[in-house]
């Protein structure tokens, strides 16, 4: 088993192009089975989470070939209406298939979705707005059933702004006859790209980005080329490193507005922030500040897919940081790895109180989460000493390449037994 071995002290320093978002690629790749027809997207990023969503569309008799410059997904040939069990386990987001598949074939089969360990998760949301439509869902040995050959625009109100259930919503209107009106929608950008896509498509789908979206559905889909967006979450991770090192980064293919929340913290802890046309600098001082209080929420919140990294680079800082998860009930597991790296961590209710103590001291941890492991990559990066980061399986879900490129703007990470 390979394990990512770090020393630590090196600044991370240089300029990065982020790759393409993977929470925007995931629900497009699933929204191309609505088109029935030929798309090219490019800046897709290498990750595993890709690869399983690649693999869900050939098992329902898609073509999906990789090219140089892209992936080419021919959604012509969709015949399975269940998606494989042990596919849908590795991953929580093949429920963005729900939406997609009930539009062009009226019935889809899933078993509970899986993904990483970071709360409950349900999909009551999904199957409210899916219901709203005029979905009927029935439970069965093999998990769920949704049928719904006959959809109708309706106005529906979240009870919640979640983001898979919008977009899953948001895809399935697409097949319902008349207009569709979702209020409290989740306000993403990644959502805004799932409808640039669409559209693309011939979809006729307005505001998304905002917290109201219309859909007018019926309309018949083509297949079309599109750009992925940059990764917010993915910069993000990079300009939290730069700044636990006391380093200097300019992250290109990101608008600031998209990263604007997390700026102002690392602005609050020291760094100077600069937003550029299609780029963020970021120079971080010697000693980093404690935080004080920062909350996650829906987007244009602090995002919960930020927090355990944010959470590794004050428990490097010096002073207080209050550190609430508002969105996911389950997402501290990082900080008892902190804790062996010397930060000092205590867990109140929903919030992780770090005390930083200026200083960790690289150990052997365990990446119990995505996220949660990339915080744990940042904390050995800033930590003196060696650290041994096991469990790699979950950061290669959404950081393609991610030792090479912390090796090429300095890092000392190498990935081996
Ligand atoms: C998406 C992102 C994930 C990010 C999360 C929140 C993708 C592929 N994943 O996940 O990286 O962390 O948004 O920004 O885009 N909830 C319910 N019932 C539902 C749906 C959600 O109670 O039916 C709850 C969840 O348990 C969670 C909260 O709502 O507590 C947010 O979930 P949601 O916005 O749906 O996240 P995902 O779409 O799963």
């Amino acid at each position: 088993m390979e394990n990512y071995h770090i020393q630590g002290g090196n600044h991370i320093e240089g300029e990065y192009l982020v790759k393409g978002a993977k929470n925007a690629t995931l629900p497009i790749l699933a929204a191309s089975v609505i088109t029935g027809g030929e798309n090219f997207f490019t800046g897709c990023p290498e990750i595993s989470d890709v690869d399983i969503m690649e693999e869900i569309l050939k098992t329902l008799g898609c073509t999906v070939r990789k090219e140089r410059s892209g992936i080419l997904v021919n959604t012509a040939g969709l015949m399975g209406e269940k998606i494989p069990q042990e596919l849908m386990k590795k991953m929580r987001s093949s429920i963005f298939l729900v939406g997609p598949i009930l539009c062009r074939l009226g019935e889809v089969t899933i078993c509970q979705p899986g993904g990483c360990a970071i709360g409950k998760r349900p999909i009551d949301i999904h199957i409210y707005g899916l219901k709203k439509l005029g979905a009927s869902v029935k439970e069965n040995r093999e998990g769920l059933t949704f049928y719904g050959k006959n959809l109708k625009g309706t106005r529906i109100d979240l009870p919640f702004p979640s983001v898979g259930a919008t977009e899953n919503i948001m895809m399935a209107a697409l097949g319902a006859s008349g207009q569709t009106v979702i209020n409290n929608c989740a306000r993403e950008p990644e959502i805004e790209d799932l409808q640039n896509y669409l559209n693309k498509c011939g979809g006729k789908i307005q505001g998304a980005g905002t917290s109201q979206i219309v859909i007018l559905g019926g309309e018949k889909l083509h297949g079309a080329k599109h750009q992925i967006m940059g990764d917010r979450v993915e910069g993000g991770t990079f300009l939290l490193a730069a700044a636990a090192t006391g380093g200097c980064l300019e992250l290109k293919g990101l608008k600031i507005e998209t990263l604007n929340t997390l700026c102002h913290i690392l602005g609050r802890a020291g760094c100077e922030v600069i937003g550029r046309e299609n780029s963020i600098c970021l120079q971080a001082p010697k000693r980093l500040l404690g935080v004080g209080k920062v909350t996650t929420g829906p987007y244009p919140e602090f995002p919960t897919d930020l927090q355990p990294q944010l959470g590794a680079v004050m428990a490097g800082a010096l002073g207080k940081s209050y550190i609430e998860e508002a969105v996911f009930e389950n997402r501290f597991n990082y900080t008892k790895q902190l804790i062996k790296m010397g930060g000092v961590v205590e867990i109140f209710q929903r919030t992780a109180i770090i005390e930083g103590s200026g200083h960790l001291t690289g150990s052997s941890v365990v990446a119990e989460d995505l996220r949660g492991g990339a915080a744990l990559v940042i904390a050995g990066l800033a930590a003196e000493g060696e650290t041994i980061v096991k469990d790699i399986k979950f950061i290669e879900r959404g950081y393609a390449n991610f030792p090479e490129e912390l090796r090429k703007l300095g890092g000392n990470i190498g990935k081996h037994k």
